[in-house]
Order: C-alpha cells, then sequence, then structure tokens
C-alpha cells in the first residue's frame, strides 16, 4: 500500500515530526502507568524508549498504534499527520506494528502468514508473492517458508513477524522489543535491516531491553520511570548527566596495592581484588596528568583500564531500580 503524507505543513522550517505526544495518560484500576509523558519523533530518525519490566513501554506504543485508547486527561497525539482519536484508520494506515509478543500464526506457513498480511495491504496477488518473496528472502526465511511457523524457532518467528511488519511498507513502525531472544548474529542483521530502513526514510519507535541496542540505533532515547520521561537525549548527552567515569588500578602483588592506596588516599579501594578506582573523564588530559601523578609517586599498576559510564549507568541511575551506579563502585561489582 502506497501510504500519502496527508497535509504537508505549510512551511516546515524544522524538522517534521513522525510522532507526537504530550501529557500521555493512562491508568488501569487505581495504578497509574503513565503519568504525563510527552515524545516528539522527527521523521527519518530512530527513537528508543528504555525503561525497567512495567515501567509502561508497551502501553505507549498500543496508544500510540491506536491498539488502545489514552488515559482521561492526556494531551494531543499525532502519528503520521494524523490525530488517532480522530482518523485511527490514517494513523494505522501509516504505521507497521511489531509486538512484544508474536502475531505469527503457527498453523500456517511462514510464507502464508506473509501472504495474509499482503491480503490484509490490499495488495494484489502478484504484488503480494513479489513483496513476500522479497521480504522472506531478506529475513533468511527462503528455506522454511513452506513450512508451519509452529516449528519455527523464537528467532525465526521473530524475524517472520517483522518482515509481516513490512509487508505494507508502513513510514513509521514500532518496534516493541524487537530482538529480545535473538542470537547476536541474528540481531546484528535486525540492526541492519533497521538502519537500512531509516535510511530510506523511515521513522523507527523501538523498545529495548538491550541498552548496547538502543546505543547503537537511536537518534534519540528516552528513559520511562515512574509513569514519567526521567530523561531524553542522545546517548552521549545522557551517558554525561550520570556519574560513573574512572581509571581503575590493579596490583598483582599486595605489597604494591596497599603502598599505592594509602598514597593515593582519597580512592576507592577494592582490597579483595588489589584494584584502585579513580574518578576520571577518561580524557587524554586527564589520563595524562593522572599518569605525572602516579610516576612521581612512584606507583606501578600491573593493569590500567578505563571505563567511561555507558547506558548501562544511566539506566541504572535513572531508573532506581535498586542496583547502584555510584561512582566509587566497581562497575562489575553493579551489574
Ligand atoms: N490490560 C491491563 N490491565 C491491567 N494492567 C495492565 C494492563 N496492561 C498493562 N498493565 C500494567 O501496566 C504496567 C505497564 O505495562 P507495560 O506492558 O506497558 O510495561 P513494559 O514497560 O512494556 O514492560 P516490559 O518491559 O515487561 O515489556 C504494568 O504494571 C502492567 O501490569
Ligand atoms: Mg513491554
Amino acid at each position: 500500500m502506497t501510504v500519502t503524507r496527508a497535509s504537508a505543513p505549510p512551511a516546515a522550517q524544522e524538522a517534521a515530526q513522525a510522532i507526537t505526544a504530550t501529557g500521555l495518560r493512562k491508568s488501569y484500576g487505581d495504578k497509574t502507568v503513565l503519568d504525563g509523558v510527552d515524545l516528539s519523533v522527527p521523521e527519518g530518525t530512530v527513537f528508543s524508549l528504555l525503561g525497567p519490566n512495567g515501567a509502561g513501554k508497551t502501553t505507549v506504543v498500543k496508544i500510540l498504534s491506536t491498539l488502545i485508547s489514552p488515559g482521561a486527561g492526556s494531551g494531543g497525539i499525532r502519528v503520521g499527520g494524523h490525530d488517532p482519536a480522530v482518523d485511527p484508520q490514517a494513523v494505522r494506515a501509516a504505521i507497521g506494528v511489531t509486538g512484544q509478543f508474536s502475531a505469527v500464526d503457527g498453523l500456517i506457513t511462514g510464507e502464508e502468514n506473509m501472504l495474509l498480511m499482503a491480503d490484509l495491504h490490499h495488495l494484489s496477488r502478484r504484488e503480494g508473492r513479489r513483496v513476500a518473496a522479497e521480504l522472506l528472502e531478506r529475513f533468511d526465511l527462503v528455506e522454511a517458508a513452506r513450512k508451519p511457523a509452529a516449528g519455527y524457532s523464537g528467532g525465526m518467528k521473530r524475524r517472520l513477524d517483522i518482515a509481516m511488519t513490512l509487508v505494507g511498507s508502513p513510514r513509521i513502525i514500532f518496534l516493541d522489543e524487537p530482538t529480545t531472544g535473538l542470537d547476536p548474529r541474528s540481531r546484528h542483521t535486525m540492526w541492519g535491516i533497521i538502519r537500512e530502513l531509516v535510511s530510506g526514510g523511515v521513522t523507527v519507535f523501538l523498545t529495548t531491553q538491550y541498552l548496547e541496542e538502543a546505543d547503537e540505533l537511536a537518534d534519540r532515547i528516552a528513559v520511562l520511570n515512574n509513569g514519567r520521561i526521567a530523561a531524553e537525549g542522545t546517548a552521549e548527552e545522557l551517558k554525561r548527566i550520570v556519574p560513573g567515569g574512572h581509571v581503575k588500578l590493579r596490583f598483582n602483588v599486595p605489597d604494591a596495592y596497599r603502598s599505592a592506596a594509602s598514597a593515593l588516599r582519597e580512592v576507592a579501594r577494592d582490597d579483595e581484588s588489589l584494584s584502585l578506582q579513580i574518578p576520571s573523564d577518561g580524557s587524554q588530559r586527564e589520563l595524562r596528568s593522572l599518569l605525572d601523578w602516579l610516576d612521581s609517586a612512584g606507583i606501578e599498576a600491573d593493569e590500567l583500564t578505563v571505563h567511561t559510564p555507558d547506558l548501562d549507568d544511566v539506566f541504572f541511575a535513572l531508573t532506581g531500580s535498586g542496583v547502584p551506579a555510584r561512582d566509587n563502585q566497581p562497575k562489575e561489582a553493579v551489574r
């Protein structure tokens, strides 16, 4: 199906937004899941929503993709230029959704699943076959295409699920944990496919439990916690807001460790692994002065490693999931 973008804004000085939502709310009974969530995703970019289990990521995806309605008091939503409350059909025509749980019908073959999607998108028989064959090939499912999907491995089902989402050539794609359960090779293949889609102008709204995935793919990342966006920015911006950068010195000999520890009184010690942690931003300038200082103090470590904060640190710091990410804490102990 071809999707025409409804009414292009008259003078789009800023990048057009594929998705905007203000003050999204949703409660189940007296449990507030979303408590005023604002989002905006420019066209042709990858936006990643992170958050601990139960934070409401799938709820956001379901609201934006018209599967459920937003709660009372929510602000406006626009997806692909349309308001889901006014014209849900137009929103549905513009989007593809791969849910967290598979939409694959196990009783029929992979190919039949694809052709069913082609029917739903009103593709002609010929076009449906062409698109199905192309996507089965792209997702490495040609060999399995004629077998019942119930016999597919988890990763194959996941690939088929995403291939089915792409049948209608949607301009906006919601992927709710698309790579959960995939092996590293399949995950990398999926990343390649997502990048390809985005370079063709598609907008991707991605939820993931793999912070590395958000780091790899997302132009912007938002962390959802306690019903609100706890922080939003590029991966680099988010990493800058948490402490955690440090240089770690490890010693083989307890005596050397002890004398270094007493010379460097301000640092965090780990007596068990004979290592010391010195807060540092990891810049060349700081490292040089640190090395000079160690030299002048006559300290020679057996191993020196530089740790910069990663998205795991950001995640733990922002979602308060009970796992500390203090910069005096050895990261190995954090995980
Ligand atoms: N239909 C429902 N009825 C009652 N509670 C619900 C319903 N759907 C979701 N919830 C609750 O809303 C909260 C958010 O759920 P949601 O599935 O959006 O979380 P999530 O961030 O996607 O989690 P996960 O990482 O585990 O997929 C959870 O506490 C969940 O139990
Ligand atoms: Mg979910």
